[in-house]
């Protein structure tokens, strides 16, 4: 059956970052984790007039983190309002069972991690075929040799800096080892994957991952506790862009 995959009015459906990427350098993805969700469309509207490239969506399902957040209902009203690309961070177990659904409720980067698939290659392959991009995350107590096998399968890798579960954390220097040998292997095999990295982002760690190499950045409590989303994002990318 042929899955009706909604894509962003603002997305190039190959790869909806790379202009700007290539135009602005690394891009700031505000987290909606600490958002006002009695106002979501709102919210929304808010970092997008801020200036915000893309947004992540933490799905977390009360097992595979202890947390339980939103599922693809939540995913499908961010779609119907954002004109921006998505990038939905399944934190759940079994990913592999929902992909489709989440795919089909707009995402256009749909991130797994490495330590809950029983076949990463598959489930990456999967993904890839329901239209969106196949992103693989790692937790920070996750060594990088459990995702190299399938970089080639990878259009980002997710290096998570905090333990996945919850936002406002502080960040683990450890993504930076790891994003900058990351990088490295990128360079040795001519490899395409972007290199991303999520939690404890702030206007002090936001340089260090960027001269890491690190292109897509989440941001949660930095942007959405901030008065000021524009400020805050504005602020954010120029310090990533001038360490990059
Ligand atoms: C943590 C989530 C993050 C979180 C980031 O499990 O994956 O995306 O929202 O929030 P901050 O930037 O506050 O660490
Ligand atoms: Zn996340």
């Amino acid at each position: 059956m042929q899955h009706t995959h909604v894509t962003s009015p603002a997305g190039n459906a190959l790869d909806p970052l790379a202009t700007r990427l290539e135009t602005r350098g690394p891009v700031v993805l505000p987290a909606l984790l600490l958002c006002d969700f009695g106002h979501l469309g709102r919210e929304v509207e808010r970092l997008e007039e801020a200036g915000a490239g893309a947004l992540h969506l933490d799905v977390m399902d009360g097992r595979f983190v202890p947390q339980l957040t939103y599922g693809m209902v939540v995913v499908e009203a961010v779609r119907r309002a954002a004109r921006v690309p998505l990038e939905v961070h399944l934190m759940i177990e079994q990913p592999e069972r929902t992909i489709a659904d989440y795919a089909r409720a707009g995402a256009d980067i749909l991130t797994v991690h490495v330590e809950g698939l029983a076949d990463p290659l598959g489930t990456l392959e999967a993904i890839a075929a329901l239209g969106p991009k196949a992103h693989l995350a790692v937790s920070p107590n996750t060594p990088i040799d459990r995702v190299l096998p399938f970089l080639d399968a990878c259009d980002g890798v997710l290096v998570m800096s905090v333990e996945p579960g919850y936002g406002g954390q502080r960040f683990n220097p450890v993504a930076l080892e790891k994003l900058a040998a990351l990088a490295e292997i990128r360079r040795q095999r001519a490899g395409v994957f972007r290199l991303c990295v999520d939690g404890g982002i702030s206007t002090d760690t936001i340089g260090p991952v960027a001269a890491a190499g690190a292109e897509l950045i989440v941001a949660g409590s930095a942007v959405i506790r901030s008065p000021n989303y524009g400020h805050a994002i504005t602020e954010l990318e120029q310090l990533a862009r001038d360490a990059a």
